[in-house]
């Protein structure tokens, strides 16, 4: 089983990419091999809107020269998808989201014209980190993706966000910790029940 988390943040040493990291090191205990990604310095163009993914043959994004294939690949690959992203301006980084419409948008199972639903029934969901304020509009964005495209989304002891403004800060929040190991031992207890 694989477990593949993407850090949406665009800063080296992220707050996000502690906590994505936090959980993948709690799904490895578990025995689940894991993967991560890291957003930073790639390229993903956003949404052209042009349809031409709807009835494409291998029904997914037909934008071609950005790092958008390569990534979308692994996440039809993985068991189980975690994200994590920086807040900005009470919404996730545009890089992440602009990777998250384009997987998503080509695929719904059981409906012509879409894809087989590539995501059905994997295992995942967000966690957001933010300074102050506007977790629950970006972690609930982001919640809504995972639902939409056919996900089972674990709960977890609180809303998996970390808060934390500087490098280094998401090491001190305690409980951010403890909401986001809980978050990936019930990943993988669901990975167990599922798989
Ligand atoms: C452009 C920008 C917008 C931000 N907007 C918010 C915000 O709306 N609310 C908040 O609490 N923090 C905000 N922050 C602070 C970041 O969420 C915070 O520094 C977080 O730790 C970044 O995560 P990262 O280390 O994973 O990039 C913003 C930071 C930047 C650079």
């Amino acid at each position: 089983m694989l477990a593949l988390g993407i850090v949406g943040s665009p800063r080296a040493g992220s707050n996000s990419e502690f906590y994505v990291s936090t959980a993948l090191e709690t799904l490895q205990a578990q025995g689940i091999e894991t993967r991560m990604i890291l957003l930073r310095g790639k390229t993903i163009r956003p949404c052209e809107a042009d349809y031409k993914c709807r009835g494409a043959p291998d029904h997914r994004c037909q934008i071609e020269g950005d790092d958008f294939l390569e990534i979308y690949e692994q996440m039809v690959a993985a068991d189980a998808i975690v994200v994590g992203s920086p807040v900005h301006f009470s919404a996730p980084h545009p890089t992440l989201w602009s990777l998250l419409v384009r997987a998503g948008f080509p695929d719904k199972a059981g409906f012509p014209n879409y894809g087989p639903g590539v995501f059905s029934r994997k295992v995942g969901g967000p966690i957001t980190v933010a300074r102050r304020a506007g977790q629950n509009f970006a972690f609930a964005q982001l919640l809504l993706w995972f639902h939409i495209n056919d996900f089972i989304v674990p709960g977890s002891i609180y809303w998996n966000v970390g808060v934390a403004r500087s490098i280094g800060d998401a090491a001190k929040d305690e409980e951010g910790i403890r909401i986001i190991r809980r978050f990936a031992e019930n990943i993988a207890w669901l990975l167990e029940k599922t798989r």
